[in-house]
């Protein structure tokens, strides 16, 4: 049989997450293990073929073939690739454990070695576990080989910090993290890592997160301890990732498990995979493997096996169901998200009628839907699956997809100090925030659509404006912008204007180079929803050259500065 309806990879993608497994070439051989790691992960790592013995096994040979067959699988089947790992104390190659070295030799070996391997993978690779289990469980700083056994030559985290900064120089572009096993409660372990990073972010050392192996038992500790764990790690700013989950459970000569253990480690599988949903910057949940035909416990644990969540024959176990449930009914995520003006991005407050882009909410299509009016010529309140509500408005959505959506605010917050927002996707909706409701946030549309630079500005003959084609003393532009407030006379939510009269925008100012310009009309304009208005105002005859700032004010609001308008 195959999976479920909808891949893990696919519910993962509408969470925006990566959903991944560790991998290895050898086992391609059998044409379910390929079938199967491409239809439901977006993610692979190599579970040996990156480490430093396999990768790198004399002092000036490599051996790349394993670890490229990975990357070339990946790449077919768009999946990202995590790399594991540099800088570890297991699987060194003897030339380097037996060649008597000195700090000063480790260290540029180190150096080579990183830029090597991770040059090498530029841009294939998006995240790398440069360090690997550095702390023992007490929270002191492990003995190794680069550490103080010789060591690189420096003491404490200092040698860490040097592998994280070769590492970023060797691929600036590349994701950094921190990895280990036991660190998944709030203990000795996790708090040395905690100050670890918080001395790191603190000080700028290059450092995107920390991953959390997760390899457990079905007597995981406190679920509690671990979320309060991943809340202060990503309280820093950095990401968490889980890395290498499994949960063994104890096995029969033939491999079998029992019933009941078999149902409570899909439970903890359903809570790893709902946890990490609870936090934006919790980013990808691995698990190490994903058969229990291939999974190193059997060997490492004698007695324990059935880890994974697909059984020796490739089919799905209860544990493959209760992370598909996991990610089916996990609540979006709004505590991180914010609400900005379509055009300014400014973000304290909402005004009614304003386009606004929610950024940073945890569940949504994967890919970028755009709504189109339906027959009565509205956009709809419902999209893709998608809905944004403004108390018990749901507002019209203009786009929307996992992590940014863009809605027009209801008319109907216009009498309110504030609005509850909150999110759903799929029925299931998020918690709600309050969000403080403005008369008016009037922002400018740009070209380029970041908010500065070049407004959105038309000549009199609908031709933009830019430097190739200024604006002329005396002509009529228009500029487009949103969060006007009301209108006279109102509005309907999500009508799209397609017959003159329109509604008018009252009290509007445009300032050109600090001039004040004739106002000819502010209102709806054609072919746009009601919320965003054109200004059509006269080009002062004492306006300078060049690009000139441009101001919108309404009502007792201006746009924020930096939009301009080239004059010639
Ligand atoms: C394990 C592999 O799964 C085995 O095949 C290998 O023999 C030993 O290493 N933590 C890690 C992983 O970071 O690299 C380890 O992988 C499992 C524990």
């Amino acid at each position: 049989m195959v999976g479920s309806a909808q891949p893990l990879r696919q519910l993962a993608d509408q969470r925006g997450i990566r959903i991944g497994a560790a991998a290895a070439p050898t086992y391609f051989s059998e044409s379910q293990y390929g079938a199967t790691l491409a239809r439901e992960f977006n993610q692979l790592e190599p579970e040996n073929a990156m480490k430093f013995g396999p990768i790198h096994p004399g002092p000036t040979s490599y051996n790349f073939d394993p670890a490229d067959t990975l990357v070339n699988f990946a790449k077919p089947n768009n999946m990202s690739v995590r790399g594991h790992t540099l800088v570890w104390h297991n699987q060194l190659p003897s030339w380097l454990t037996g060649g008597g070295f000195t700090p000063a030799q480790l260290s540029s070996q180190l150096q080579d070695h990183i830029r090597t391997v991770m040059g090498r993978y530029a841009g294939q690779v998006y995240a790398w576990d440069v360090v690997n289990e550095a702390f023992n469980d007490n929270g002191t700083l492990r003995s190794t080989l680069w550490s103080d056994s010789p060591g690189i030559g420096l003491t404490a985290t200092a040698y860490i910090e040097q592998a994280f900064r070769w590492a970023h120089d060797a691929d600036p572009k590349a994701l950094l993290f921190y990895n280990d096993y036991g660190a998944e409660l709030t203990n000795a372990k996790s708090d040395a890592i905690y100050a670890m990073v918080q001395d790191f972010k603190s000080r700028g050392v290059p450092f995107d997160g920390v991953g959390l192996q997760m390899h457990l038992t079905t007597n995981t500790g406190s679920l509690a301890s671990m979320e309060a764990n991943l809340r202060r790690l990503t309280g820093l700013g950095v990401q968490v990732q889980i890395t290498e989950l499994d949960v063994r459970i104890p096995v029969d000569s033939s491999g079998n498990a029992t019933a009941a253990d078999l149902a409570t480690q899909a439970q903890i599988y359903h809570d790893i995979v709902a946890l990490c949903l609870k936090f934006s910057r919790c980013t990808a949940v691995q698990t190490w493997g994903f058969t229990d035909e291939h999974s190193w416990i059997p060997g490492t644990y004698p007695g324990l096996g059935a880890a994974l969540e697909f059984d020796t024959n490739y089919q799905p176990k209860a544990a493959y169901t209760s992370m598909t449930s996991a990610f089916q009914s996990a609540p979006p995520v709004l505590a991180s998200a914010t609400l900005a003006n379509a055009a300014s991005y400014a973000s304290q407050a909402v005004a009614p009628g304003e386009v606004v882009v929610l950024f940073g909410a945890t569940y949504g299509p994967a890919a970028l839907a755009v709504s189109q009016p339906d027959e009565s010529g509205h956009l709809p309140t419902e999209f893709s699956g998608t809905r944004l509500w403004f108390d018990n408005t749901p507002a019209p959505i203009v786009y929307t997809r996992v992590g940014q959506t863009a809605a027009v605010v209801p008319f109907e917050v216009a009498n309110q100090t504030a609005t509850q927002v909150s999110y759903e996707h799929q029925s299931v909706r998020s918690d709600s925030v309050t969000i403080p409701v403005a008369p008016t946030l009037p922002g400018i549309f740009t070209l380029d659509a970041s908010g500065r630079g070049a407004g959105a500005i038309l000549d009199p003959s609908y031709r933009v404006v830019s430097q190739t084609n200024p604006a002329h003393r005396g002509d009529f532009i228009s500029l487009f912008a949103t969060g006007g407030g009301v209108t006279n006379p109102p509005s309907f939510d999500g009508l799209v204007l397609v017959q003159p009269p329109f509604a008018a925008i009252d009290s509007v100012h445009v300032a050109i180079g600090g001039i004040d310009c004739p106002v000819q009309y502010a209102g709806g304009a054609s072919g746009l929803v009601a919320g965003v208005f054109q200004v059509n105002v006269q080009v002062p005859a004492t306006a300078l050259s060049g690009p000139q700032p441009i101001l919108l004010t309404v009502g007792p609001a201006s746009s924020a500065p930096g939009v301009t308008v080239w004059v010639q």
